[in-house]
């Protein structure tokens, strides 16, 4: 049986690296990718097994030569690309005080341009060939903007929406497209949030769920499931009423707590 292949932006930390870890026991060859070629290096090995093919591409989501050179490569190393994980992410907490144009771009670029690159640079292949799955990664964040993330939130926003409608023109060349909205879950990114996370998961079952609801075909993977109706229930909430309760998020709102706030 020909094996699968799947190629993973970000896989060098969090949640891409965790993908990595469950799609080799399901028994994919993959493509790492990432700016750190030590942390992939240290994986590929952490994962290599018999017959199992790991391979490691340093790029920058953010360089269209660097991104379109690993798929390239990834191509030529392991075949066609059956499922392509356009993972990488970045997140900053932006408070007004510190209202920051330069870091936001940087943000966007990674989330919103580095989502597009990734997939640019392998759609005409699978165009193509009328086959594969993408996979991008948004988040619950893209749900609602809130204070002090609302640059992180608008570029899951634009990524959920750009996923939405490639999904739509991509039917007819038989492309699958996910789009993966998770509430918040452990990894580096969340590590330093200086807020407090409901509902926060564990890496690993967090991407269990992903990787069930990939299997299982699915468009749409958000969860924990009570925070996505929070959300949605928060989304039809008269304005007035919203803002009462997204400014109860606000810093200084709840004296001797960290005010909570919605997913990475
Ligand atoms: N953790 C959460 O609660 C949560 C919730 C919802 C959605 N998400 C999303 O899930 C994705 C993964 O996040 P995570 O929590 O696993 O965070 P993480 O541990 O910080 O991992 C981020 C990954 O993205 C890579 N990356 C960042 N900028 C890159 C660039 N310019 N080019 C290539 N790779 C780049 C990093 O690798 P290098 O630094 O080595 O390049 C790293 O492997 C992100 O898109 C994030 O927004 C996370």
């Amino acid at each position: 049986m020909t094996q699968r292949t799947a190629f993973i932006t970000g896989a060098s930390t969090g949640i891409g690296s965790e993908l990595a870890r469950q799609l080799a026991a399901k028994g994919y060859q993959l493509a790492l990718v990432a700016r750190r070629r030590q942390l992939l290096e240290e994986l590929a090995a952490e994962l290599a097994a018999p017959g199992r093919v790991i391979k490691v591409y340093q790029a920058d989501v953010v360089n269209w030569d660097e991104i379109k050179k690993a798929v390239e490569d990834a191509q030529r190393d392991l075949g066609p690309i059956d499922l392509l994980i356009a993972n990488a992410g970045v997140s900053i907490n932006s408070p007004v005080k510190a209202y920051d144009v330069a870091r936001a771009r940087q943000v966007y670029e990674v989330n919103v341009i580095g989502l597009m690159q990734t997939i640019a640079a392998a759609l005409p292949d699978l165009i193509a060939r009328k086959r594969g799955h993408i996979v991008g990664i948004s988040s619950l964040a893209s749900y609602m903007s809130i204070p002090r993330t609302y640059a992180y939130c608008a570029s899951k926003t634009a990524a959920r929406a750009h996923l939405d409608g490639l999904r739509l023109e991509l039917i007819p060349y038989g492309i699958k497209v996910t789009t993966v909205c998770p509430g918040f879950i452990r990894t580096p990114m969340t590590e330093k949030n200086p807020f407090s996370m409901p509902m926060i998961m564990d890496l690993d079952k967090a991407v269990r769920i992903i990787v069930q609801g990939l299997e299982a075909g699915k468009e749409d993977i958000a969860f924990p499931k009570p925070l996505l109706a929070a959300l949605k229930v928060l989304g039809w909430l008269p304005r007035s009423l919203q803002k009462q309760v997204l400014r109860g998020l606000s810093p200084g709102k709840r004296p001797g707590k960290r005010p909570a706030s919605v997913p990475s």
